[in-house]
């Protein structure tokens, strides 16, 4: 339709949104799904939390606030990168938006013009090349393998870095491998990023807390102190305090970047919602042991994950660090044919038949631009994880 922008044409809907939605009609339509595709945990948003945002409604915090997040709740952030991460940051460098994804897009809208290049290490959250597009500049995909379980090299940053690159986007542990950069791991790709001063890093910390078994969290302006002028830390509440519907994300970095943020949301959404941020002040300020009980959970569900997955011959699944998603390797199966007569010749028609002759969603790999793949959400029951791993054991067992 040429009424639309040519913008448009450039960017893709979110496949995962995409899967999420067609599981949703089967399960309307009666069929019994069972649903590995979304990204959000399926703990309820703890009371501590709730409570606060009632209490927000009912002391009438419900106008406008300052465009990018109240006083209180830029403090929390501060207090947050100091006790969490040992950085030290003050209000005038945070900026507080509607979920991670706004701040990581006015990120991008703030700093790219057409012909800047981004680095984004495959498998990527599908969200980042679309919004690079969206904002004018080049996705640079540096694709890492399963055989360096999904983790970019340094010799594989060096050779995606040219004169026109701008931004790292760096996420760990990430969605979609659960893949987690260890601190040496982590200087190795610093080291590089001390070579090219002209190339700042955009981390995505967003799944910070859910880390497993002795892997320990880290991030680029920590551990290499240098990149501090040039680092945008990015974070939320979403994942960590299972509250995807509040919001709330934020950043923190050079005040200017963060000034031109906040031009742009200011022309844009204004700030994030009211309630939600008091919310987040007591997520940040308020008890913090579920963190952990809540990791515990995860790292039991990966491993019920992993040992099913891993027993099926023709999948590779490697055991993540971090997050709550599996992206196991279908190589072993890939040109067989399922009993309703369809051949798997990719990720994506593995994914669709699993969907379609044994009811599970997951997400194929070529979404993350890494196949043949797919990705699995373990952030829903056990049981629903166990009888939907049968079922893909079961799937794959029946493709001759
Ligand atoms: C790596 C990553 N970054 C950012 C986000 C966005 O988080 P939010 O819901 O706070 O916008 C997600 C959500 O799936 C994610 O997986």
């Amino acid at each position: 339709m040429t009424f639309l922008s040519a913008t448009l044409s450039r960017v893709k809907p979110s496949p995962t949104i995409a899967v999420t939605t067609k599981a949703g009609e089967m399960k309307a339509a009666g069929r019994d799904v069972i649903g590995l595709g979304a990204g959000e945990p399926d703990f309820d948003t703890p009371q501590n939390i709730k409570d606060a945002a009632i209490a927000a409604i009912n002391a009438g915090k419900t106008k406008y606030t300052a465009v990018d997040g109240i006083p209180e709740l830029k403090a929390a952030i501060c207090a947050k990168f100091e006790r969490e991460n040992g950085l030290t940051y003050e209000p005038k460098q945070v900026s507080v938006g509607t979920g991670g994804k706004q701040i990581l897009y006015n990120a991008l809208v703030a700093t790219l013009n057409p012909g800047d290049e981004v680095v984004i290490p495959a498998p990527y959250w599908v969200s980042y090349p679309d919004m690079v597009l969206l904002a004018g500049g080049e996705p640079v995909i540096a694709t890492a393998t399963l055989e360096n379980n999904f983790k970019l090299t340094p010799e594989q940053l060096e050779a995606a870095i040219t004169p026109k690159t701008k931004w790292l986007i760096f996420n760990s542990p990430s969605n979609p491998t659960g893949a987690g950069y260890s601190r040496e791991e982590l200087k190795g790709l610093t080291d590089v990023l001390m070579r090219h001063p002209h190339v700042w890093v955009m981390t995505d910390d967003m799944y910070e807390h859910l880390a497993y078994d002795d892997f320990e969290f880290c991030t680029p302006a920590e551990v290499e102190p240098a990149l501090y002028d040039r680092t945008l830390t990015c974070n939320g509440v979403s994942k960590a305090y299972a509250m995807t519907g509040w919001r709330i994300g934020y950043a923190a970095g050079p005040a200017d970047l963060i000034a031109a943020m906040r031009k742009i949301q200011s022309q844009s959404t204004s700030n994030p919602c009211t309630v939600s941020q008091w919310a987040a002040v007591e997520a940040l300020n308020g008890q913090q042991d579920y963190l952990a009980d809540n990791a515990k959970i995860f790292a039991r569900r990966r491993d019920l994950v992993v040992s099913m997955l891993s027993a099926i011959d023709g999948i590779t699944c490697p055991n993540p660090e971090g997050a709550f998603y599996v992206y196991p390797s279908i190589a072993g199966l890939i040109g067989k044919t399922t009993p309703a007569g369809t051949k798997i010749e990719n990720d994506e028609a593995f994914a669709t038949a699993l969907l379609e002759e044994a009811e599970v969603a997951v997400v194929f790999g070529a979404a993350f631009g890494l196949s043949p793949n797919f990705r699995v959400s373990y952030a829903t029951s056990d049981d629903a994880l166990k009888t939907a791993c049968e079922r893909i054991q079961a799937f794959c067992a029946s493709l001759t």
